[in-house]
């Protein structure tokens, strides 16, 4: 074993969902190294025990399981379980840790952020209940790679993981597995299989793009070999390093081929893609997009149709910024709601407790405790075994859920790459008015609550504070501000803005319409434009 010596990077923070750099970084000497280090130093369980390891398959993919295969070795590590290819979906990997009890996961990936030599790359480190650590542990690792001198690393050819294999690096163990079949087997065990082959065999049309990402062969696999749709149901299945040039965020700006589908004549019944590592989803009916926000509602209210729910749930939980449709389904099932801060690490220690069984954010991230992350085609899975038991289409689903429950407009703007001082100029501008805010009116809006979201866990009593601004009104309107933790340029604002209808004449509006006089507001109280020197967000979703 060989120890080498380094020196400490500055910026190895882990931010909303692990440590995310553009490849140039990534790929300095030592930059790695350092980081995988400082997680086996702040992780002392690994030592004498089981890692799993994979990835989205992006750029560097390949070369970065090589090192930490190598590291693992030197860091006493007892087996390694890797995908096959390196690859592993972020919820399949999720799975793996649980099922094979293993003490931790890296996951390579820089989810829906474009890969390339010029774009992302990623590593998360998850722990043993496969979920990604707590804060107490990104912590830890940030102030270990701060003071890091050396790191330990065994030298050795690459091991080939293009086969299923059990091989040995010295007395490590490198069990090479197929990345789909445990996952396909737990989401055939959660939802009604043979209903939803029956719809499909029944002329339901379904399109799912994978963007070239790692879901690509976990889709054909359950939809093709296990559902039954048909090939040209599935797009862009092939895993590239680049995201086949594109950029593997699930949305109309890059999903260009399934919205002209889902919005054109003769649209599918149904759509879906996935992001880059799996764990985001989106899901349209034909000319209908259906907003995160309202899916994790829909799901709480029909997850008792799917086999693996049918007792019904315990709780639920959201992000701070994610709309209060699901507090609103949660109110009529009688079961608790919380509301965490933004980011998947804080529905672990609910998910560990029990206290939920389905969560979700607004960007485009939901699942339940079959695993500790978010899970893309789980979603997918679930919205198609409530179109199979319900007998509905995704339209049909949402006028039934907004008749019942009201219906939560909401958007999401985000002011990205923007200048890192001016972002926190913004934000101090909106903090420094917060006291004085409640009881004022801006047109029909009248404010009710302001302040900077502060969460305490309510299992380890953990305080996060500074997790967004919050402008509650009267109306149950509300819009939040907060900084972006997963960028990789400059600083991105997101600015988020929901109102609640429940007349039973305004459930069909445009978003923007109603939303218009909110983001009014929003805008005026921020002063995001002037401060910024922007004229418009550079996306809305
Ligand atoms: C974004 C999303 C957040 C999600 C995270 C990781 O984080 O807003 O909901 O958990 O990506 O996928 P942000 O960039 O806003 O910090
Ligand atoms: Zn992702």
């Amino acid at each position: 074993m060989a120890i080498k010596t380094t020196q400490a990077f500055d910026d190895q923070k882990p931010g909303t969902s692990g440590l995310r750099k553009k490849v140039a970084r990534f790929t300095l000497p030592n930059y790695l190294e350092n980081f995988v280090q400082s997680i086996f130093d702040s992780a002392p369980e690994l030592r004498g025990g089981t890692l799993i390891v994979g990835g989205d398959g992006r750029y560097y993919n390949d070369r970065a399981i090589q090192i930490i295969l190598r590291m693992a070795k030197a860091n006493g590590v007892a087996q390694v379980i890797a995908g096959q290819d390196g690859l592993l979906s972020t919820p399949a990997a999720s799975h793996l840790i649980r099922k094979f009890g293993a003490q931790g996961g890296m996951v390579l990936s820089a989810s829906h952020n474009p890969g390339g030599p010029d774009g992302d790359f990623g590593i998360k480190y998850n722990g043993e209940n496969g979920g990604p650590v707590p804060e107490s542990v990104t912590d830890a690792i940030y102030a270990r790679s701060q003071m890091i001198t050396e790191y330990k690393i065994v030298a050795a050819q690459p091991v080939d993981l293009s086969a299923c294999a059990e091989l040995f690096l010295g007395d490590m163990r490198i069990s090479i597995i197929d990345p789909v079949t445990d996952y396909a087997d737990l989401m055939e065990e959660l939802f009604d299989f043979p209903a939803i082959r029956t719809l499909i065999s029944g002329g339901f049309t379904i399109y799912f793009d994978a963007m070239h990402a790692v879901t690509g062969p976990y889709a054909k696999e359950i939809f093709s070999n296990r559902l039954g749709a048909p090939g040209e149901a599935l797009i862009n299945c092939k895993p590239s390093e680049t995201f086949g040039g594109g950029h593997p965020d699930p949305g109309p700006a890059n999903a260009k081929d399934l919205f002209a589908a889902m919005f054109g004549d003769n649209a599918p019944d149904f759509g879906a893609a996935s992001d880059g590592d799996g764990d985001r989803n989106i899901i349209l009916g034909k000319n209908l997009f259906v907003s995160p926000s309202d899916s994790v509602a829909v799901i709480a209210a029909n997850a008792h149709l799917a086999p693996g729910y049918k007792g019904g749930i315990t709780g639920v939980a959201r992000s701070m910024p994610t709309s209060s449709a699901l507090d609103r389904v949660a109110g009529a099932l009688g079961v608790p709601c919380y509301e965490t801060p933004t980011g998947w690490k804080f529905f672990g220690n609910l998910l560990d407790a029990g206290k939920i069984t389905i969560c979700g954010e607004e960007s485009a991230g939901t699942s339940s405790h079959h695993v500790r992350e978010k899970d893309g085609i789980w979603a997918v899975l679930m919205w198609l075994n409530i179109s199979a038991a319900r007998g509905q289409s995704v339209a049909q689903i949402m006028q039934d859920h907004w008749q019942c429950y009201g219906r939560n407009y909401y958007a999401r703007h985000d002011y990205e790459a923007v200048d890192i001082d001016k972002a926190h100029k913004v934000m101090g501008h909106l903090r420094g008015q917060l006291d004085n805010l409640p009881g004022q009116s801006f047109g029909q809006y009248r404010v009710k609550f302001a302040d900077s979201f502060t969460y305490t866990d309510p299992i380890d009593g953990s305080v996060s504070d500074n997790q967004g601004l919050r402008v509650g009104f009267d109306n149950g309107s509300r819009f939040v501000m907060r900084l972006s933790g997963t960028g990789t340029v400059g600083a991105t604002l997101r600015l988020y803005g929901e109102v609640l209808e429940t007349a039973k004449d305004r459930l069909d509006l445009a978003p923007e319409d109603v939303l218009a006089e909110l983001f009014t507001i929003a805008r005026k109280l921020t002063d995001v434009h002037a401060l910024t020197g922007r004229d418009e967000p550079s996306l809305m979703t």
